[in-house]
């Protein structure tokens, strides 16, 4: 038998998930609206969106560096082992995604020579790459594809969270919540 409080993630981790998932999805309907925009609507849109971007970047290397420092709930005994692999590796997943996304839409940024303007505040320098306007786009393709594949995972993370938190009715969605759930397992 656990305390729910041994088996929540620490309130920085709290913080770092929902603040990221929240931006990531502002930042999929963004990109997903901009690209029927046309002029300067677009540009803006776009603009919003490679700013969001930057800053997930950021705070998930924060975010890294606070889940290499600070110890993880252990996952429920009754979770099935297909269960843990494969919540385990979406997390992985998410991680290579959250910084692989932004990392490869400044790089094509920077190939197609159009530097990121963080939210009109300042200009993000450009990768020093060179301009490639074909690998630009061919990268741009693959974020698209990324980001695609991102939303679908994204769909299944939180059906396993409802799964845990309302048919097998442990902690569930509560372990990232700093409050709720039932108090003992
Ligand atoms: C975690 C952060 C990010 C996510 C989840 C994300 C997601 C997406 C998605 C889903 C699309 C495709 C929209 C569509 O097909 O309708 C897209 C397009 C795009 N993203 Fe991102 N993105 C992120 C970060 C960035 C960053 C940091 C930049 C640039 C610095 C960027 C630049 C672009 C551009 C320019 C497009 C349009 C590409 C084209 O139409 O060829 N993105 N993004
Ligand atoms: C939208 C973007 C989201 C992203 C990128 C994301 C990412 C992640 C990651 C990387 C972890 C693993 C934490 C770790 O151990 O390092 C995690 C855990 C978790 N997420 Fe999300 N998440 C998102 C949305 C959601 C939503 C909407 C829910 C609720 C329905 C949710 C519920 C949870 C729960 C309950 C855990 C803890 C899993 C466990 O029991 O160990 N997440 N999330």
């Amino acid at each position: 038998m656990q305390d729910a409080e041994q088996r929540r993630y620490s309130l920085g981790a709290m913080i770092f998930h929902w603040v990221i998932a929240v931006l990531v999805i502002v930042n999929w309907r963004i990109a997903e609206s901009a690209e029927h925009m046309e002029g300067a609507a677009k540009g803006a849109a776009f603009g919003n969106h490679k700013s969001i971007g930057m800053l997930i970047l950021v705070l998930t290397i924060g975010r890294i560096a606070w889940r290499l420092t600070h110890p993880r709930p252990p996952m429920p005994e009754s979770h099935a082992k297909w269960e843990r692999v494969l919540a385990r590796t979406i997390h992985i997943v998410f991680y290579v995604l959250l910084i692989g996304l932004p990392l490869g839409g400044w790089l094509a940024s920077s190939l197609v020579s159009r530097p990121v303007d963080f939210f009109g505040l300042f200009t993000i320098p450009m990768l020093p790459v060179g301009e490639n306007k074909d690998l630009g786009g061919t990268i741009f393709d693959a974020h698209k594809t990324a980001g695609s594949i991102f939303i679908y995972l994204i769909g299944l993370h939180i059906l396993g969270a409802l799964k845990h938190t309302f048919i097998d009715k442990d902690l569930g969605i509560f372990r990232m919540l700093p409050f709720g759930g039932r108090s003992r397992e």
